[in-house]
């Protein structure tokens, strides 16, 4: 086998990989040892909610297992539609339109409202979703060190190109902290660019009832703020949505590529996400209980502030301490995150924990307890 082979390739990449630590392995969840979890995104509890399965089974049975086709050909559902209508109402935004994943929308919203005379300004912290999207919309990209407003304003005063798009998520899904998304609102209509806020992490964990960040600022009705979100967190299913006025809605679904070449969304993960909707807009509290287990674990790592949703970002000494302290962690069973670079932008290895609304006192005290033991700097 000569070295410059496709498997000798393989083989050095996958050497490489191990020597540094960064070798990623999937592993079945639902086998083994149940471990209570605290690393998924299904904040409040409802991927398992009866309600919501029960939305997601009666969808496929009425409208059957796959929407068969682009949304633009025969793919649009009366389900797409009231999903759609139905998200818009919630969060405060004059319209919305799903997608089949989160991933998707935000592919799409940058790749639609950029073209060559555009500037995309980047948080440096932002979602791969959204460094893929800057990529596909071939428009000029300046990244900003992360929050960094004053950076933020001298990109789009000093820019030759006519239009700007600022790209933030408003809670960071690694970081867990907060986009001052207000300032950055204010920014945009200075400067007559387009604010795009990821509300991911967001929505329905933060703002009035989970309505996001974006809402708690009052700013879902204002032109220059588009959101994007996803199904697959708090909504326990699978989708992605972009939020903002009809033209731009309109203009995403006669240009956004990533819409129009790719199969509508599933009948069910739509119904799914439908009834969790119900259930949050029927449990406003729920919110407020994930954010409260949040600061609890956040106190039990050793962390001074309490997180800005349910996100806990703890940095490690390197990717060998972060896998060492998630082993242990499953030992003591928990389940708990980490993020290893090329996911970390400045190179930080970090633990990624993230608080349910729907665990126990007992399970809140049990993840308390594992997490004194193994976080760096804590006493047990
Ligand atoms: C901030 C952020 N945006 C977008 C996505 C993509 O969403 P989806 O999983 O629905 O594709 C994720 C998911 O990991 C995310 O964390």
């Amino acid at each position: 086998m000569s070295s410059s082979s496709f498997p000798a390739w393989l083989a050095a990449q996958a050497a490489q990989r191990e020597e540094r630590g960064l070798t990623r392995r999937l592993a079945e969840s639902d086998r083994g040892e149940p471990l209570l979890d605290l690393a998924g995104n299904d904040y409040l509890g409802l991927a398992r909610d009866p309600c919501v399965v029960a939305g997601a089974v009666a969808a496929a049975h009425a409208y059957g297992a796959g929407a068969s086709a682009s949304r633009l050909v025969s793919g649009t559902l009366s389900i797409h539609t009231e999903l759609e209508q139905t998200m818009a109402a919630f969060t405060g935004f004059a319209s919305a339109l799903v997608f089949s994943s989160g991933y998707h929308a935000n592919l799409s919203v940058v790749q639609a409202l950029a073209d060559r005379d555009t500037l995309v300004v980047s948080d440096a912290h932002i979602h791969a979703s959204m460094i893929d999207a800057c990529r596909l919309a071939r428009a000029t990209v300046t990244v900003t060190p992360h929050n960094d407003v004053a950076a933020v304003e001298e990109a789009l005063a000093r820019r030759a190109q006519r239009r700007a798009l600022v790209l933030v998520e408003t809670i960071y899904s690694v970081l867990g902290d907060a986009a001052p998304v207000a300032t950055l609102a204010a920014l945009a209509a200075k400067h007559d660019a387009v604010l795009i806020a990821d509300e991911a992490h967001g929505l329905g964990v933060v703002g009035p009832g989970g309505r996001g960040l974006l809402a708690a600022h009052g700013l879902t009705g204002r032109p220059e703020v588009v959101g994007t979100g996803t199904l697959s967190k708090s909504f326990g299913s699978q989708g992605g949505l972009v939020l903002g006025a009809p033209a731009v809605r309109e203009h995403l679904v006669n240009r956004a590529r990533p819409f129009i070449y790719d199969t509508g969304l599933a009948p069910a993960a739509a119904g799914g996400a439908l009834a969790a909707l119900r259930v949050v807009q029927a449990a406003p509290e729920l919110p407020d209980r994930v954010r409260a287990k949040a600061a609890a674990l956040a106190g039990a790592c050793g962390l001074d502030d309490p997180p800005a949703g349910a996100v806990l970002s703890v940095p490690m000494p390197g990717p060998r301490e972060a896998l060492a302290a998630v082993a242990t962690a499953a030992g003591h069973g928990l389940r708990i995150g980490c993020f290893r670079p090329p996911s970390t932008p400045d190179g930080i290895s970090r633990l990624r924990l993230t608080a349910h609304a729907h665990h126990t006192s007992e399970e809140l005290a049990l993840a308390v307890k594992v997490l004194r033991l193994i976080m760096p700097g804590t006493c047990g």
